[in-house]
């Protein structure tokens, strides 16, 4: 069975690839780990392909590797340091052993909705951000929209009460681990691969997604539901290294973070009605999507929010009143 799923995999990737790169064009391999269908990262990582391969022919040449095909998250940034993938865009849940910046975005309930997180990443504090990694060697290069956080589980989740007791795959973020500790859940950090077969055979008993994601992964199969939380968000970096992007000629940088710049503008714009558009095959498909009452959803805020309090050293209480003032 692995040689077959090879065999599958393989030939998946022969088929994405299907303008070859020519001798002499400088080879850009972009690994990430979502479906490229209704999603906001697969779709602007096809759109930035397409647009290189034909606005930078015979200059530059990108080879997209999505669903986790080359790398999962967990080893994509040391392959880049290595030099053996230029571009990947992993959710900012994932660069805690680079930076701890980013943990403002995962912290629950701080932005109410993807325009704040917008205008947050547009701040000048959420634009020198991009450069929190460079002495590490990686270089962010811009932030990709993906969406608001659900919640779904094997049972029907209404009030905190409902997760307390139970297993739920996080992203390796310690933020996202004290958020279930506050719920008096156990968190388990999981490569995204792996989750639904850790949902489907009990290994975990729920996690926490966009739309987009739980569509993808096809995570609503195997759940009781999702409850409509909105509690998160899933954001994205844009990351090379620093060697890489010092290694280009400067007109063929300036070409390609143009184009880089206009995809991000113009997908960023449509990541909300993506996820609209998951929900709803969601829903077609039959999932059950539970929607909270005002009161329930108060609760969610109430056990979740304490977390900020331990992170605050972290993010800088500036950052906290900046994201809030955003959201008002
Ligand atoms: C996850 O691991 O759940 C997400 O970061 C996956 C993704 O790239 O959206």
């Amino acid at each position: 069975a692995t040689t077959a799923i090879a065999l599958v995999m393989a030939a998946g990737a022969a088929t994405a690839q299907e303008d070859a790169c020519d001798d002499g064009e400088i080879v850009v391999k972009f690994a990430h780990v979502t479906n490229t269908d209704r999603h906001p990262k697969g779709i602007a990582a096809e759109l930035l392909k397409n647009r290189v391969n034909e606005e930078m022919d015979g200059t530059m040449c990108m080879e997209v590797y999505p669903n986790s095909t080359l790398y999962n998250d967990d080893q994509v940034l040391e392959a880049m340091l290595q030099g053996d993938v230029q571009l990947a865009a992993p959710s900012l849940s994932k660069f805690e052993t680079f930076t701890k910046v980013f943990r403002i975005f995962d912290l629950p309930f701080m932005f109410k909705n993807i325009d704040a997180v917008d205008a947050f990443q547009a701040s000048d504090a959420g634009q020198s951000m991009l450069d929190s990694m460079t002495r590490r060697g990686l270089q962010g290069l811009a932030y990709w929209h993906n969406g608001m956080k659900q919640f779904s589980a094997n049972v029907p989740l209404l009030t905190p009460d409902d997760a307390a007791g139970l297993k739920f795959r996080v992203q390796p973020s310690d933020v996202l681990v004290a958020q279930m500790e506050a719920l008096d859940a156990s968190p388990q950090p999981m490569a995204f691969s792996e989750v639904y077969g850790a949902l489907q055979t009990g290994v975990v008993d729920g996690q926490e997604n966009t739309w987009s994601n739980i569509w993808g992964q096809k995570f609503f199969e195997v759940q009781d539901g999702i409850t409509e939380t909105n509690h998160g968000i899933i954001d994205y970096l844009v990351v090379t290294s620093v060697d890489w992007l010092d290694s280009l000629e400067p007109d063929v940088r300036d070409q390609f973070l143009t184009i880089l710049g206009e995809v991000t503008t113009a997908r960023n714009a449509e990541s909300y009605e993506v996820n609209q558009e998951a929900k709803q095959s969601i829903i077609d498909a039959g999932g059950e999507v539970r929607q909270l009452t005002p009161e329930q959803r108060q609760q969610w805020v109430d056990a979740m929010k304490p977390v900020w309090d331990q992170f605050e050293g972290d993010v800088g209480a500036e950052n906290i009143e900046a994201a809030q003032s955003i959201n008002e």
